[in-house]
């Protein structure tokens, strides 16, 4: 039996791990590894090889992922998926892994759905914004990078006496900045998921500043695109000397923390014994509920979106109003 794995969409530390723990675990259950390099646009063009442990050696502290990725539109036309399916037909590949965003599960469901391919999504982005599962790869690396910017920002925010604005990624997703800011005690926290009440923002800072307050820090998540915004508020409203740090891609890489690649062996292991279950059918999600890996369908995972914990929004209230 041969399997193969891909990344797709965004990439995230974690990756890598997920890849050498998929090669070891399959050849451990004599399964015959593929690595699929590019994506789904690697699919396409059939850059696809064989695995053995020395391809995977020496990358479970490397961040990104040593596939590479891509965010394919050709996939989504049938007669490309056709040329993908010929070419894992070349290398008697029937099953796959892949690490992505619900965008990528939602492609590959197509591609079972023509040509009856067995699929394994693994939650992998930054953004934890995938319905269904409480933990997405990647994001406690996100989450660690963020802080220690955040811990940097904050030396030289209280040294000027100054304002210090922080945009997380996210995309439509508060999850990154909430918890950065619950995290860090921050002042003030702008998620899409919440409306802020900036006037009563402004009172308690303005009264803050007063007593005697040095500095300000403030998280912004980039769904909101309110970055320039809270600036403006800042220096104006407030009267407070602003700098703004948009964290960008930073995020998405660096040395995959415990959490990820323990995350990322579970995830792979539980991917891979479900598809050597030749009772199960058609493409699922591996999910993170309770502390547990659980299996969920694609159509499940497209049926709502994630909803951020209200215990959450509950600690982070006084950042927001
Ligand atoms: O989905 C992951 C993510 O990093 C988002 O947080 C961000 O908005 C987007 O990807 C950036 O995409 P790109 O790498 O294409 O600029």
């Amino acid at each position: 039996m041969s399997i193969a794995i891909l990344t797709s969409g965004g990439d995230c530390a974690g990756m890598n791990p997920a890849i050498k723990q998929f090669v070891d675990y399959c050849l451990a259950q004599n399964v015959e590894p593929y690595l699929i390099y590019d994506g789904l646009e690697g699919i396409i063009d059939g850059t696809i090889q064989k695995a053995g442990y020395a391809d995977v050696s020496g990358i479970m502290h490397l961040g990104g992922t040593i596939l590479r990725s891509s965010r394919s539109k050709r996939f989504f036309e049938y007669a490309y998926r056709k040329q993908a399916y010929e070419n894992l037909q070349k290398h008697g590949i029937d099953k796959l892994v892949i690490l992505g965003g619900d965008g990528s599960f939602r492609a590959l469901n197509r591609f079972y759905q023509d040509f009856g391919v067995r699929f394994i999504g693994i939650p992998a982005t930054i953004d934890n914004d995938i319905f269904a599962t409480e933990y997405c790869l990647g994001v406690d690396t996100a989450l660690n990078i963020i802080r220690n910017a955040t811990d940097a920002i904050r030396d030289t925010s209280s040294s000027f006496k100054r304002a210090s604005v922080i945009e997380t990624m996210g995309r439509e997703c508060g999850y990154l900045a909430l918890i950065s800011a619950i995290v860090s005690g921050t002042e003030v926290c702008v998620i899409p998921e919440v409306e802020c009440d900036f006037d009563a923002l402004a009172l308690k800072l303005r009264s803050q500043l007063k007593q005697g307050r040095k500095y300000i820090m403030c998280i912004v998540a980039e769904g909101t695109k309110m970055t320039h915004q809270v600036v403006e508020w800042l220096e104006h409203e407030i009267g407070i000397e602003t700098r703004a740090t948009v964290l960008g891609h930073v995020q998405r890489g660096g040395n995959p923390t415990v959490f990820d690649r323990l995350m990322a062996t579970k995830f792979v292991e539980h991917a891979v014994d479900n598809l050597l279950d030749e009772t199960t059918k058609g493409g699922l999600v591996v999910v993170y509920q309770n502390s547990k890996c659980e299996f969920v369908t694609i159509e499940y995972v497209n049926s709502n979106s994630y909803k951020l914990e209200e215990e959450l929004l509950i600690m982070a209230k006084d950042m927001m109003h």
